[in-house]
């Protein structure tokens, strides 16, 4: 019996893990496509196919530094070898190359924080945009796998 219920509390924990991770992953996956919503808003601007809007900015380098806050914690290492849903997944250089990765977050940050006291119209919209572009794609092209 005494065996029974831990049995039973082992499997209860394994399930609340599981649960907690699927929570991690959409909380990952909504952080970054808030990203690419936001940044397709600015490149909107920048494009000149939607006019500057301040608030507009302002929401979006808000979002860009809370992502930069939450990235160190976006990716534990329990996902790693995580299949994720849409048409990315995690490289395993995100844990097999922490400091790296680190180093991403870090830099990503440092143009966001930039930006924030910088953009005030288009122009420095239009200065300040790739910057950060960069610093997604430079991210993007080590730690992010596109499914095949
Ligand atoms: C430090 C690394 C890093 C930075 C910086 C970063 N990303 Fe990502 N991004 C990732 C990883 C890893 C994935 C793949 C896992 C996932 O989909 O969440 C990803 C996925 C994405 C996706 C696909 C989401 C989906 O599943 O549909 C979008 C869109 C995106 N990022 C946009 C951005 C934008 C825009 C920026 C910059 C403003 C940015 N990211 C900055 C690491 C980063």
């Amino acid at each position: 019996m005494k065996r029974i219920v831990v049995v039973a509390a082992v499997l209860a924990f394994s399930a609340g893990a599981v649960v907690a991770q699927q929570d991690q992953v959409k909380r990952t996956q909504a952080m970054m496509k808030d990203n690419g919503k936001n940044a397709g808003a600015l490149s909107a601007m920048v494009k000149g196919e939607k006019p500057y809007d301040q608030s507009t900015v302002n929401a979006a380098l808000a979002q860009f530094e809370d992502t930069a806050k939450a990235l160190p914690t976006l990716f534990p290492e329990s996902m790693k070898g995580l299949k994720m849903e849409g048409d990315y997944d995690p490289s395993p250089k995100i844990w097999e190359d922490k400091a790296g990765f680190e180093t991403q977050i870090k830099n990503f940050a440092k143009v966001v924080a930039d930006a924030k006291g910088k953009v005030k119209n288009l122009d420095t919209l239009r200065a300040e945009l790739p910057v950060i572009g960069k610093q997604c794609s430079g991210c993007h092209e080590t730690y992010r796998i596109k499914k095949g």
